[in-house]
């Protein structure tokens, strides 16, 4: 049966990386519609919101999500803006487990911001909370006083501690779970949930508990002694840009978002207003984040082997954007990666 698509270019390089990423998927030729529909700041002037009833409709219809990326400086002051689009389509597809892979490939470690020896065998997944937390909280903004209110349930750390302890049995077996429980409530909540559920049925993971100020220094002095990486929705994006750079650049990076339904998949860099319209912005993170597509929704593990092969030997052979220090368009780094798709 066909599997259906729902593409949502957005703004800025999203619709120059989904190109590239839309490409890739031709090239495997698999049995799958695309169907493109308006979102972020491209739906607010084409339809007058971010996700527009059109675009629900295609969601609706499709059996996987792939989104470019959304917002601008154009549309900043909009009455909605397009990261609201965002926040509401993770909601509306309740995909609560943002999956962000790094990893630095042998023989890439002067990419790295990092000193060689650091970057050597990075490997880790952050599992990133993603439709809860200060993103979803009661919000009030005046001109004199705002506030944005962070909550948890205990079943909300639960299920997301459970993707990321199964995560880590695929793995390397070990687990470093992100909080502030020396301040945050919701942070100590957090700790006990990820206790209790280890403590049940994953005492076979190793454990640990990280304060979110130490993680982001251990990020960069020492990022090979993590595996799997759980944190909630603020401090999982922001560890996980910082995360990212260690491959090279935020380019390189993909996500899949996963739920009990249907997934959503998205490079996790933005819209990249500095650099777009040129078309030199990096496809690979857009393109990685089709082969978790491949991967957790069409289930087809060997395509989305082939796809990260085809990525891999495209890097090694020395194809690089400018990002990367190389001097290649977006279109010629996705045909190098389509060339070996094979
Ligand atoms: P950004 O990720 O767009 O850009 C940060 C820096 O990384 C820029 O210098 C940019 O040129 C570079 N960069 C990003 N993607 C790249 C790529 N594929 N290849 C090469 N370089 C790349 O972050 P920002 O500038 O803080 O945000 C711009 C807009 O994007 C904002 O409106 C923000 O809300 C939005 N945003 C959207 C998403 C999303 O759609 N998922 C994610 C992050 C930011
Ligand atoms: C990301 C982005 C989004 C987030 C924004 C655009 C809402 O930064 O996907 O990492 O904060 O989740
Ligand atoms: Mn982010």
């Amino acid at each position: 049966m066909t599997f259906t698509i729902a593409f949502l270019p957005g703004d800025g390089v999203g619709p120059e990386v989904a190109d590239a990423a839309r490409a890739v998927l031709a090239a495997c030729r698999l049995d799958i519609a695309i169907v493109d529909a308006p979102f972020g700041g491209a739906a607010i002037d084409a339809a007058g919101a971010p996700y527009p009833a059109e675009t629900k409709a295609a969601v609706a219809d499709a059996d996987a999500v792939f989104l470019g990326a959304v917002g601008g400086p154009k549309w900043d002051d909009a009455p909605v803006r397009p990261e609201k689009g965002l926040l509401d389509l993770r909601r509306d597809l309740g995909v609560y487990a943002n999956l962000r892979p790094t990893n630095v490939a042998p023989g890439f470690e002067d990419r790295s911001p990092l000193r060689p020896e650091v970057a050597r065998g990075v490997d880790f997944l952050i599992v990133r909370e993603l439709n809860g937390g200060v993103y979803y909280g009661d919000r009030e903004e005046g001109t004199a006083r705002a506030s944005d209110l962070c909550v948890y349930t205990k079943e909300e750390v639960a299920r997301v501690a459970r993707v990321a302890f199964e995560a880590a049995r695929g793995r390397r077996g070990r687990l470093a779970s992100v909080d502030k429980a020396n301040v945050l409530a919701t942070s100590r909540l957090w700790r006990a949930a990820v206790e209790e559920l280890h403590a049940a049925e994953y005492s076979d993971v190793e454990l640990e508990h990280v304060l979110v100020d130490a993680m982001a220094m251990h990020l960069i002095t020492r990022p090979v002694g993590f595996d799997v990486i759980l944190t909630e929705n603020m401090f999982g994006d922001i560890l996980s840009d910082e995360a990212s750079v260690l491959s090279g650049s935020i380019g390189m990076a993909p996500s899949a978002s996963l739920g009990d339904g249907k997934g959503l998949y998205e490079p996790i860099h933005g819209s990249a207003p500095d650099i777009a319209g040129k078309g030199v912005a990096n496809p690979v993170g857009a393109i990685l984040s089709a082969a978790m597509l491949v991967r957790y929704s069409m289930k087809q593990e060997n395509v989305a082997q082939r796809i990260e092969a085809a990525a891999r030997e495209a890097l090694q052979s020395g194809a690089a954007t400018r990002d990367l220090g190389g001097e290649m368009s977006t279109e010629a780094m996705a045909q190098a990666i389509i060339d070996r798709v094979g």
